[in-house]
Formats: C-alpha cells, structure tokens, sequence
C-alpha cells in the first residue's frame, strides 16, 4: 500500500503563475495570455498541489458557456502534476480541490476536454463526446448520413476537421476503431462533463 505525502491543495501564489504554466505544459504564447487574463478574473480556479512550499500540481481553468447545452459551465482547462509526481495518488485530490473551487464559485457543472479518460471515469466524470480528427479531403458529402451518432463537426487546424460523435456507451477506442474503417484518424480526444 501507497504512502500519500501530506500536500496542501490550495490557489496557487501569483509569484508562482509561470511554474504553474510549466508545469501545464502549455507556453504557446496565445494560450499563456489567454490563461494570465482568466487567472486575473477567476484567481480561486488556479488550483495548485503544493509540497512543503514548492508547486507540484495544477489544475485550472474559468467559466465557459456551452451553447448546445445553453449553460454556464466551470470548464477544466488543465491538470497535470509534474513529471516526478504522476500516479501517486495526488492527481485526485488535486481535482477534488478544483471541483470544490468550481462549486463555490456557483458552478454545477464542469466540462473538460482532453487527458487520460481512465482518469477523469474514475473520478465520475461521464464521456459526452468523442472527436475524431480527420483530413478534410475525406469527408463525405453526406456525413450526417455515413456517420453514425455524427453530432457536429468543428474546424481544426486546417485542413483538418473534428467530427464529434455521441459515444453511445462506446469507448474513445471503439469510437476510433469505428471511425478507422471510414477515414485515416489522426487524432482523437473525449469531453468529458460532470455534475457537482
Ligand atoms: C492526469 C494526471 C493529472 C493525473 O494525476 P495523477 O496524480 O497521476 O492521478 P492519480 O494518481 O490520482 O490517479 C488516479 C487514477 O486515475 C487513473 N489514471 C491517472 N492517470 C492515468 C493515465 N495517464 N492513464 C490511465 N489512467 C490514469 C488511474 O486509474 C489512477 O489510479 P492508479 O494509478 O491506482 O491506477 C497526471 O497523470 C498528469 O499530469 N498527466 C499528464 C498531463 C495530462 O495528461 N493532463 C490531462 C490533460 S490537461
């Protein structure tokens, strides 16, 4: 059996706003000012796992509103622990700490949309989309028709497209594998939503 160290899950120190984004490995500079701007505003959902002072995890994110459900949600941009610190049993907790910011700061739902699914299924979180990136060049003309549980498609980079499939109790896998037989999948990815 595994010892937890005792962390402190609290909002990280705005001294540590540039370690957070590395350790959030993302330092594109459109997603850092992106992410500076939402951490003036909704500082309380930069969630951080500290170790004896030092920064080891994060997790944040800020409000989004989702059209297609008409909703207002917390939407989980980022968790990652540094590399040192991964299945640990610290990545929980640390999700737990945001949910509970996301809550108290009158949210009820959280959307999320990409790492490992195993991670966020076991912590009660339910698949809502697959999407599966493809060529553009593939796309039939009819994908409604050719595609099953087809719920919308979203431009990627171009020329890449984004076809988001209702999971219908399949897994990331199933879905890929489906959509394998129909067109070279370059990548794919799951939303995820949760209930607070
Ligand atoms: C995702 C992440 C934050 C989870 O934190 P963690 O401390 O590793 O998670 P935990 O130790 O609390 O994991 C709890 C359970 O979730 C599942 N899980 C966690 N990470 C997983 C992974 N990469 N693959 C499959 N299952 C995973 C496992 O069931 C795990 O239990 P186990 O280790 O006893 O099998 C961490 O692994 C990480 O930083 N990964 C890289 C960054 C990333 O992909 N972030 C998500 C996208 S923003």
């Amino acid at each position: 059996m595994r010892t937890l160290r005792h962390m402190i899950y609290r909002p990280i120190d705005p001294t540590d706003f540039d370690l957070a984004m590395n350790i959030g490995w993302y330092s594109q500079p459109r997603v850092y000012h992106n992410a500076r701007d939402m951490f003036t505003f909704h500082p309380d959902l930069f969630m951080g796992c500290y170790d004896d002072g030092q920064l080891i995890g994060i997790a944040y994110g800020w409000p989004r509103y989702i059209h297609r459900w008409g909703q207002l949600c917390a939407y989980l941009s980022i968790i990652s622990m540094d590399k040192d610190h991964r299945r640990l049993g610290y990545g929980t907790p640390l999700l737990t700490a945001w949910e509970d910011a996301a809550r108290t700061g009158g949210f009820d739902t959280i959307h999320l949309g990409a790492g490992p699914d195993a991670f966020y299924l076991t912590n009660g979180y339910t698949p809502i989309e697959h999407t599966v990136r493809i060529h553009k060049s593939t796309l039939p003309d009819d994908p409604h028709h050719t595609i099953d549980d087809l719920m919308y498609i979203s431009c990627g980079d171009d020329p890449m497209l984004d076809l988001c499939i209702k999971p219908n109790g399949r897994t990331r896998q199933q879905t890929v594998d489906q959509m394998s037989k129909l067109f070279e999948v370059c990548d794919s990815g799951t939303a995820f939503k949760k209930e607070l």
